[in-house]
């Protein structure tokens, strides 16, 4: 099983082939909205860190995790040097703001909730990354095959926070905010990002 399909586990439905097609005919929109991706990763794993501190397990995985999406993000920067891509501001997509609405907004509930939205969105970055890896240029391809990898685990360590955070109601939540997140990249989006569901005129 690829790390695409381990990814896979959680996520409700696959991405759709119209999404797949404009992302590899936008590349270069798709590759400046992932280095935010990275970005947003890494601060995303340093907010939890400061809104659980006296969770020593979890703060030792967070801080680790944290330099590897940073990581990421440089090497993203180095791809879109090599590239030619420039940077430039985008307006954000709406699939992170739609998710953290569907969060408690309360403890203990909040916290195994932003785990698992942590949880889905390694989950469909790794599922994206192994469709995309063979659909783009060498040095792309070979960036999106390694991250994939790598975000597969993250997905992985987040569902294992998760389970121990609610060990009784992590899987129900999980289906619920599942079937958020694949409502949110299977139907028509107003712009292509990393994470949207296929954009409106794709449709
Ligand atoms: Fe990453
Ligand atoms: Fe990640």
């Amino acid at each position: 099983m690829g790390e695409g399909a381990r990814g896979m586990t959680i996520l409700l439905a696959p991405t759709p082939s119209a999404w797949l097609e404009e992302a590899v005919r936008r590349w270069p929109e798709v590759l400046l909205d992932h280095a935010n991706c990275e970005k947003k990763a890494a601060s995303t794993a340093l907010a939890l860190l400061f809104a659980y501190p006296e969770d020593r397990v979890l703060t030792l995985a967070l801080s680790r995790l944290a330099r590897e999406e940073l990581r990421h993000f440089e090497q993203v920067v180095r791809a879109m040097a090599t590239l030619g891509v420039s940077f430039a501001r985008q307006r954000p997509g709406r699939y992170a703001h739609a998710l953290r609405g569907a969060l408690r907004t309360a403890e203990p509930g909040r916290k195994v909730d932003l785990l698992l939205m942590s949880a889905l969105i390694e989950a469909r970055s790794a599922e994206r990354f192994a469709l995309l890896a063979p659909r783009l240029p060498p040095p792309l391809a070979r960036l999106y095959a390694e991250l994939g990898v790598a975000e597969a685990r993250h997905h992985e360590a987040y569902v294992r926070f998760a389970q121990s955070a609610a060990p009784g109601e992590w899987r129900a939540r999980l289906t619920t905010l599942a079937a958020r997140e694949a409502e949110l990249v299977t139907t028509p989006d107003r712009t292509l990002r990393f994470h949207s569901g296929p954009p409106e005129s794709a449709c």
